[in-house]
């Protein structure tokens, strides 16, 4: 019996949809936050499979979501790339920046990261086989452009500033940045799917700050690149892509970039995403993740109010964005009990 997810990503329309949830291994449960102390910090949890694997199959035993994501990050790409990575508490992750044609030059050779990513790759083996038989094991990395994102400012910013600066003051280095990400995300996905992942996720978290001919130019269009090249060496494996509120941009994502599926954001109405973006096969999402927080009436009202709207086509259950650290576990245990009731 095919799992439930790589059903739905088919374009089957199954009676309950299909639920995981992004972040779903996270600081908002305390089994995460004991593994993590006993790792030391974020980056070595990512970088020791026997734990990564752990806090990646609790989610899977305390809920029995239908699919477990690898614990990694999108930023560990780029560091394997060579710029220095870290994480200030409380603040976020820090980057050595790549800003000049000297610096992108500069940036190892594809053919370097897996001396630094196996690790990665040993922790989605150990997955592939602990999982229960029915879930499906999905593997990720960020898109260019959000990653690009972080290596041009060395850390996150609300409107993607230092990396538009780039984009339009010295547009031959940006497109090479974009161009060197590309490359190494489809060896590093590619690595992922031989070691186990049966399904690849592309996070482009900042789609939404490209506009217009920006949107085509470097969120779909690298993805379409990645994804071309994915499905020539693999051709059955689904790859989801998340063009972070895109609005517009949604409408017809899949098809210009060959996606398999579109995660959805809240930003949009499911209503509004099953007429725009279901209508050209499977879609993910779209529950707002502030629900995790405030629970009772509310969340079970909303939740049923996603599963309905798009229960005409092909969909898996997630919410809009990740999981906050100041989410319920037990709000969580309610949005499923909900879903799969209906
Ligand atoms: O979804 C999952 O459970 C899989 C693991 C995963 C993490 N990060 C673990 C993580 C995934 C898929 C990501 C993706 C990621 N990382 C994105 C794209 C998705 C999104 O949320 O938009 C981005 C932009 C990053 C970069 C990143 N990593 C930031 C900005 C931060 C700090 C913000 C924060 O929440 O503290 C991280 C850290 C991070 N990545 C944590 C986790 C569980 C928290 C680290 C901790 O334990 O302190």
């Amino acid at each position: 019996m095919t799992k439930t997810i790589l059903r739905a990503l088919k374009g089957e329309v199954l009676p309950t949809p299909p639920i995981w949830m992004m972040r779903q291994a996270g600081r908002y449960l305390p089994e995460y936050r004991a593994t993590r102390e006993k790792a030391g910090d974020f980056l070595k949890l990512c970088y020791n499979p026997d734990l990564a694997a752990e806090v990646t199959l609790q989610p899977i035993r305390r809920y029995g979501f239908d699919a477990a994501i690898l614990f990694a990050d999108i930023l560990l790409l780029p560091q394997a790339l060579g710029p220095k990575l870290w994480f200030e508490t409380g603040e976020g992750p820090r980057m050595e920046t790549t800003t000049t044609p000297a610096q992108v030059a500069n940036l190892k050779p594809t053919s370097d990261i897996h001396h630094t990513l196996s690790p990665i790759y040993e922790t989605v083996s150990i997955l592939s086989r602990a999982l229960p038989p029915e879930t499906t094991l999905i593997g990720f990395a960020g898109a260019p452009w959000t990653v690009a994102t972080y290596m041009i400012a060395g850390k996150g910013s609300k409107d993607q500033a230092a990396a538009h600066a780039l984009k339009a003051s010295d547009r031959a280095t940006f497109q090479a940045l974009i161009d060197r990400i590309t490359e190494a995300t489809v060896e590093y996905l590619s690595a992922q799917i031989k070691a186990g992942a049966e399904v690849v996720k592309l996070f482009d978290s900042w789609a939404g700050s490209l506009k217009g001919q920006d949107f085509r130019d470097f969120s779909e269009a690298p993805t379409a690149t990645i994804i071309a090249a994915l499905k020539a060496r693999h051709p059955t494996t689904p790859v989801i892509a998340f063009p972070r509120e895109a609005g517009a941009g949604y409408i017809g994502f899949a098809h210009r970039t060959g996606a398999d599926c579109v995660a959805i954001d809240n930003s949009v109405s499911p209503e509004w995403a099953t007429a725009n973006v279901q209508i050209d096969g499977c879609v993910q999402g779209n529950l707002a993740p502030q629900h995790m927080v405030t629970g009772g009436q509310a969340l079970t009202a909303a939740t049923r109010h996603v599963v309905k709207a798009f229960s005409n086509g092909p969909h898996i259950f997630n919410l809009g964005h990740g999981i906050t650290p100041d989410a319920n576990p037990d709000h969580v245990q309610l949005m499923i009990d909900t879903v799969r009731a209906m």
